[in-house]
C-alpha cells in the first residue's frame, strides 16, 4: 500500500471482529517494522509489551473503563519505555558503527542525559508517540485495522502487567480487524490555524 493511502485510510478504530487473528509471521512483521522507528541516540529505549492472555486482557479492559477494543481485537501492545535506558550498556546502541563515530557518540549521549530526569521522561514519550505511528501505519499496509489508546488507569495497568520500575506506559495499541468503521472525522482544524512560518 501506498504510503499516503495508508496515512488517509488509517483511523481509529474500537469495534473489532473478536475471532481475527494476526499470524506470527504479520505479528513479527509489524514489530521488525516499529523497530526502525527513529529515537534520538539511536537508544531504541521502547519496550513492547504483547498481552495474549485472555485474563490479563479483561482485567486490562476494566482497567480501560470496559473499553470493548481492549479484548476484541486480535493483538494489544502496551508502548513503554525504559527510561534508564540511556545509561544500560549504552555502547550498544552505536555497536556496528565504525570505532571513531562510537568513541564520539557513546559518551556524548551519556552527557545529554544524565542528571536530567524530564529530558529523560519526555524523550521516552517522544520515542513511543513515534514507534505508535509506525506500528498503526504499518498495520494499515498490512491489512490491518488499529487503535491508539490512553483511556485507562496507568497505576492499575502498570500494577497488572508488573512494569518495572525505571519503564513508563506511553500507550496500548490495538490491532485488528474493524467489526464496524470509523464515523466521519471529529474536525480537522485548517491549516493556517496550525501551519506556521519562521517564528510565531
Ligand atoms: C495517544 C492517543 C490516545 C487515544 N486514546 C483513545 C482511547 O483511549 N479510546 C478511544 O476510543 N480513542 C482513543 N484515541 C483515538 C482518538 O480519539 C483519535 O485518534 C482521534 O479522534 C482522531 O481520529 P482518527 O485516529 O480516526 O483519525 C487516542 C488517540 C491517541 C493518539
Amino acid at each position: 500500500m501506498d504510503l499516503f493511502t495508508a496515512v488517509e485510510a488509517r483511523r481509529s478504530i474500537k469495534h473489532y471482529d473478536a475471532s481475527a487473528q494476526m499470524s506470527s509471521s504479520e505479528f513479527h512483521q509489524l514489530i521488525q517494522a516499529t523497530m526502525l522507528s527513529p529515537t534520538s541516540y539511536n537508544i531504541q529505549h521502547w519496550r513492547f509489551l504483547r498481552v495474549t492472555d485472555p485474563a490479563l486482557r479483561s482485567e486490562l479492559k476494566d482497567a480501560a473503563w470496559g473499553q470493548e477494543q481492549v479484548e476484541d481485537a486480535s493483538e494489544l501492545i502496551i508502548l513503554c519505555a525504559d527510561i534508564n535506558a540511556w545509561k544500560d550498556r549504552p555502547e550498544r546502541y552505536w555497536a556496528d558503527a565504525p570505532k571513531e563515530v562510537q568513541a564520539v557518540l557513546v559518551p556524548m549521549l551519556t552527557s545529554f542525559y544524565e542528571g536530567k530526569p524530564q529530558l529523560q521522561r519526555d524523550e521516552a514519550i517522544r520515542s513511543c508517540g513515534l514507534a505508535a505511528q509506525t506500528m498503526m501505519l504499518a498495520a494499515k499496509a498490512q491489512g490491518y485495522d488499529s487503535g491508539a489508546m490512553v483511556g485507562f488507569d496507568p497505576d492499575r495497568v502498570a500494577e497488572i502487567i508488573n512494569l518495572p520500575d525505571s519503564y513508563l506506559i506511553g500507550m496500548i495499541i490495538v490491532v485488528g480487524k474493524a467489526k464496524k468503521s470509523a464515523k466521519g472525522r471529529g474536525g480537522q482544524l485548517p491549516m493556517d490555524e496550525v501551519l506556521f512560518e519562521n517564528s510565531f
